[in-house]
C-alpha cells in the first residue's frame, strides 16, 4: 500500500525540527507548550516515581478514564483511551471498513482523515465547505454528501485548518437523522473546548454521535499522545477496545497519569490557552485587516487555527517559503489540498507574536 506524502508533516520537519528551528512557528495547531515539571507542579504537586511502568488495561486505565468523564461530563465506562486521536481515527475507520462502503467527510481537512479511510478500502465522500459562508458545516450539506453505501460521517468541530464551529443543533439533527439509517456520526473535537464566541457543549452524549478527543489540542499536551473515543453503544465499545489491543495494546502508564493529572488541572491549562490563543487572534485580524487587499480570511470560531487565502488565487507555497526564510512558519494550504490557502496557527505561543506578524506583513508586501 502507498499512503500519500504527509506533506503537513514534511513541510514541519524541514522547519521546526531543523537545526536551529525556525524563529516563529506559526504552523503549528498546538496551545502553548507545558514542561514535566510545570505540569507536575500544578494542583499543590503530584509525584508520579511510583506509577509502575507495566501495561494498561486495553481500554486505559480508571483514573484517566474517570477523569475524562468527569471533564466531558459522561459516564467513564464510555471512555476507551487511544494513542492520540489519530489511533481513535484508524480504530472508527476499522469497526466501519466493509467493501463497497463510503464515509463522509469534510474537505478541506486534516489530511489523515481521507488517506487513512482510502487506506482501509473505503471510498470517500466530500461535503465541501464553502469560505464565503465562513466554512460552515450544516446538516443539510452533510447529508447531501451521504448515499446507501454510506458507513460513517465525519464532523470535525472547531475545524482544522478553518476554526469553524458546527453549531450543536445542526450536529444533533444530523446524528438523528443519520441514526434513523444506521449511520454513527463521528465527531472530531480535538479543539473543544476552545471557542471564542458562545461556548459549545462538547457532542459525547448526543445519541448516536462517537467523539474522538485528545490532549494535544485544547490542554495543550501533543507530546503526552493520550487521546480517546466517546461511545455510549457497549456492543460497538467492546469492538473498539478489541481493535485497540491489535493496535498498541495500551497507552503508557506513565503518560496515562499525567494526562489524568493534567484533566485534574485542566482550568489552569486552559486558562493559559484561552489568554494566548484570544490575545493572538485579535491580533491576528488586525493585520488581516489591514492586508485584505490581497488576502481574505474568515475569522475562525473556535480552535488554535485561521485559513486565510489569496484573493488572486496563487499558490500560496511561494510566499511561505519566502515567510519561513524570513523566519516565520505558517503552513502551505497544499498540505490540505487547496493551494490559494496558508494555515496560520495563533495559539503555540504568546512572546514574539507580534514580531511575527510585523514580518508576515512585510513579506507580503515585498
Ligand atoms: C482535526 C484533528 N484530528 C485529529 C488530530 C490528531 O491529533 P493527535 O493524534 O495528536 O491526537 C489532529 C492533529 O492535528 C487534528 O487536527
Amino acid at each position: 500500500m502507498n499512503l500519500p506524502p504527509f506533506l503537513l508533516d514534511h513541510w514541519l520537519a524541514a522547519h521546526e525540527f531543523a537545526t536551529p528551528p525556525i524563529r516563529y512557528n506559526l504552523a503549528a495547531s498546538t496551545g502553548p507548550k507545558w514542561s514535566v515539571d510545570e505540569l507536575l507542579a500544578l494542583g499543590g504537586g503530584r509525584d508520579i516515581g511510583g506509577v509502575k511502568i507495566g501495561y494498561a488495561p486495553p481500554e486505559g486505565g480508571k483514573r484517566v478514564r474517570e477523569a475524562l468523564g468527569g471533564f466531558l461530563g459522561v459516564d467513564p465506562d464510555w471512555v476507551v483511551v487511544t494513542t492520540g486521536a489519530s489511533e481513535a481515527l484508524l480504530i472508527v475507520l476499522c469497526l466501519v471498513a466493509r467493501p463497497g462502503a463510503n464515509i463522509v467527510l469534510p474537505t478541506p481537512a486534516f489530511s489523515p482523515f481521507a488517506a487513512m479511510a482510502d487506506a482501509w478500502g473505503l471510498g470517500v465522500n466530500s461535503y465541501p465547505l464553502q469560505r464565503e459562508e465562513g466554512f460552515r458545516q450544516s446538516a443539510e450539506a452533510i447529508l447531501v454528501a451521504t448515499d446507501d453505501d454510506t458507513a460513517l460521517v465525519l464532523v470535525n468541530t472547531p475545524h482544522n485548518p478553518t476554526g469553524a464551529v458546527m453549531p450543536p443543533g445542526e450536529i444533533e439533527a444530523l446524528a438523528q437523522k443519520l441514526g434513523e439509517r444506521g449511520v454513527p456520526l463521528v465527531v472530531d473535537e480535538v479543539y473543544h473546548p476552545l471557542y471564542f464566541g458562545r461556548q459549545s457543549p462538547t457532542a459525547a452524549s448526543v445519541p448516536n454521535a462517537i467523539v474522538m478527543g485528545d490532549m494535544s489540542k485544547a490542554l495543550s499536551l501533543a507530546g503526552l499522545r493520550t487521546g480517546w473515543l466517546i461511545i455510549a453503544d457497549p456492543e460497538l465499545r467492546k469492538r473498539a477496545i478489541d481493535a485497540r489491543s491489535y493496535f498498541t495494546i495500551s497507552s503508557s502508564p506513565v503518560l496515562e497519569e499525567l494526562a489524568a493529572h493534567a484533566l485534574d488541572n485542566h482550568e489552569v491549562l486552559l486558562d493559559r490557552l484561552v489568554a494566548v490563543a484570544s490575545a493572538n487572534r485579535a491580533a491576528l485580524s488586525a493585520v488581516m485587516e489591514r492586508v485584505s487587499d490581497t488576502v481574505a480570511w474568515a475569522e475562525p470560531e473556535g480552535g488554535t487555527v485561521a485559513f486565510p487565502w489569496f484573493k488572486d488565487g496563487r499558490d500560496s507555497r511561494p510566499f511561505c517559503q519566502a515567510l519561513a526564510a524570513a523566519g516565520v512558519l505558517v503552513a502551505p494550504g497544499d498540505c490540505f489540498g487547496s493551494p490559494e490557502h496558508f494555515r496560520v496557527g495563533f495559539a503555540a505561543q504568546a512572546e514574539g507574536f507580534g514580531d511575527a506578524l510585523a514580518i508576515f506583513e512585510r513579506t507580503l508586501r515585498g
